[in-house]
């Protein structure tokens, strides 16, 4: 109690929560829709847990229809399903989103939540991303709030980090900030994708991630010496990623997003214990990758913590694509 009566200004939580909009009550149900990105240049580390502030900024592109829609509807108790499953009020997944949701709803509202996850694989290679992005909207749309992008933002990254920058189409930057409230710390939209831009999935595992991202991270900060290099790593990436965005050069594009995603994970190996996301399949890819490109197909690879690849190619290259990786998903934007 004394917590809830203390000076607003004096925790950052309390303080986002004292810039929103009074809870309009009138609607009982809305819906809202938030893409799933891919970063180009990794958010990889926290400088603050709670508040999800990162160590360096990061840059991704946002996958259009692929993603999370949600239905709210207010109920008597709060209940959620994805892709059509009840998820026990127990779990991981139901917890972290009410917890969440305490944040920013009205307190005395419960809620039933269907999350639809768009992404055409198994939820296992959906990011959390999305979801909290999606979270976000919905509830501004029930209370029938029309918050500033950033705050919007700001509130996403609350729910997940990367879900910053799922709040905005095309190419996005997460500002890392330096305010320790972390009001400095949104993410902006860069550009819109380019019309031959192509993402497509290769999927080598659905099975869950032996740690999570966020475990993950924390033993990357705190064990492993390579760490130290990262945040040089991220410097030298950024800005050239913005050029080639700005000069719709592919190839820059790829060679530094495929380079951010294997020093990320090299940060990950030299943790203790390890974070080998890799299986037999990813290496294999990989290689292939790097013969395809050694012959003259230009396809470049990302991967976030997990196995799966993500490769970026140009559409006059989609059907070469597809006859060397037959089982490669493409994205549609
Ligand atoms: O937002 P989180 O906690 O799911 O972390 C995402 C981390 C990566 O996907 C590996 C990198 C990124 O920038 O999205």
């Amino acid at each position: 109690m004394s917590d809830l009566m203390s000076d607003p200004m004096s925790d950052p939580l309390r303080h986002i929560q004292s810039l929103l909009p009074p809870h309009n009550t009138r609607n009982v149900t809305a819906e809202a829709y938030a893409p799933a990105n891919i970063a180009l240049c990794k958010y990889w580390g926290k400088r603050d847990a709670r508040l999800k502030l990162p160590v360096t900024d990061s840059l991704s592109v946002s996958l259009g229809t692929h993603g999370t829609r949600m239905t709210l509807q207010r109920a008597e108790t709060d209940h959620l399903s994805i892709n059509g499953q009840p998820i026990s009020a127990d779990s991981q997944t139901h917890r972290r989103l009410f917890d969440f949701l305490d944040l920013i709803r009205a307190p005395e509202h419960r809620l039933a939540i269907d999350s639809i996850n768009t992404i055409p694989i198994a939820a296992g290679l959906a990011s959390s991303a999305s979801a909290f992005a999606c979270a976000v909207k919905a509830i501004e749309t029930l209370y029938a709030w029309e918050l500033p992008p950033r705050l919007r933002s700001i509130l996403a990254r609350l729910g997940s980090g990367s879900a910053s920058r799922s709040v905005f189409e095309g190419f996005v930057q997460w500002h890392a900030g330096t305010a320790p409230d972390g009001m400095d710390s949104y993410a902006e939209p860069l550009a819109p994708l380019w019309p031959d831009f192509r993402i497509g999935i290769l999927t080598v595992s659905e099975a869950p991630k032996p740690i999570g991202s966020t475990e993950a991270m924390e033993r990357t900060v705190q064990t492993a010496p390579l760490y130290e290099a990262w945040p040089r790593q991220v410097e030298r990436d950024l800005p050239r990623l913005q050029q080639a965005i700005r000069d719709h050069d592919f190839a820059t594009l790829g060679q530094v997003a495929e380079h951010n995603a294997l020093a990320m994970h090299a940060t990950m190996i030299a943790s203790w214990p390890p974070v080998i996301y890799w299986l037999p399949e990813t290496t294999a890819h990989l290689h292939k990758i790097h013969h395809l490109r050694r012959e003259g197909l230009p396809v470049y690879a990302t991967l976030d913590a997990g196995p799966n690849l993500k490769l970026l190619y140009t559409a006059e290259h989609e059907t070469d694509l597809k006859a060397h990786f037959p089982h490669l998903i493409q994205i549609q934007h």
